[in-house]
């Protein structure tokens, strides 16, 4: 009887075992078309990898970091991007970093990671941050955060943060993905290439066609 209770717990063991590792591998980038040709293929999920061989440190390392982003967008903030991109060794790993630079009053506006949790922490200055859950709650969680606070804006969800001090600000994130990927809501929605149809926006956004001409004709940045 004590056995065959034992069995069945290692048979519903290994099936969930199985289960588990039988589901797809969370996506590296966008999106990875599967190519008729092999020889035309560019990416697998991720990156193509080194001979383990041939790999050596500088693969694992960038230099700079602690240097301030230019600030060139009207919204005042600068992203300094630590990822699979700009570290070839952080390939498979799943995580990731970026510094943000804020000019006094400086925004870096809504946007979402669709593929990686952020943990932030602020080195200079005062941040008003938040995030807004999914349908239906659309609950904001909003903080201001100090020099040494650090927050966590969950995966997919719209954040933000706000420079509400006199003096610039810094901050440090760490993200769950070798790739996290950034949609800025506002320039994804009215600075898309090409556009979107202005009656789909009037209508989504209720407002007049005008309003969404305006905001199309506007230059929108990454950040
Ligand atoms: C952010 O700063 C870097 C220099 O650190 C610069 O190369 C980059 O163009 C800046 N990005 C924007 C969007 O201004």
């Amino acid at each position: 009887m004590k056995n065959s209770k034992c069995c069945v717990v290692v048979v519903f063991l290994v099936l969930f075992c199985l289960c588990v590792s039988a589901t797809d591998p969370g996506s590296l980038q966008d999106f990875c078309v599967a190519a008729k040709n092999p020889n035309n293929a560019v990416f697998v999920n991720g990156l193509f990898c080194k001979d383990p061989k041939l790999a050596v440190a500088e693969d694992f390392y960038l230099a700079d970091f602690n240097k301030p982003g230019v600030i060139k967008s009207p919204v005042g903030s600068n992203v300094t991007q630590a990822n699979v991109a700009q570290i070839p060794g952080l390939n498979t790993l799943g995580i990731s970093m970026a510094r943000i630079d804020y000019a006094p009053m400086g925004l870096n506006p809504p946007h979402t990671h669709p593929r990686a949790t952020e943990i932030l922490v602020v080195l200079e200055g005062t941040l008003h941050v938040g995030f807004v859950t999914s349908n239906p709650e659309n609950k904001l969680f909003t903080k201001v955060l100090y020099k040494g606070d650090v927050f966590v804006f969950p995966v997919g969800l719209i954040h933000f943060q706000a420079n509400v001090g006199k003096t610039p600000a810094v901050a440090i994130a760490a993200l769950s993905s070798q790739n996290p990927g950034v949609i800025t809501i506002a320039n994804a929605v009215f600075g898309s290439k090409a556009p979107i149809n202005d009656d789909v926006l009037a209508k989504a956004f209720q407002v007049d066609k005008k309003v969404v001409d305006y905001l199309q004709s506007q230059f929108w940045m990454e950040n």
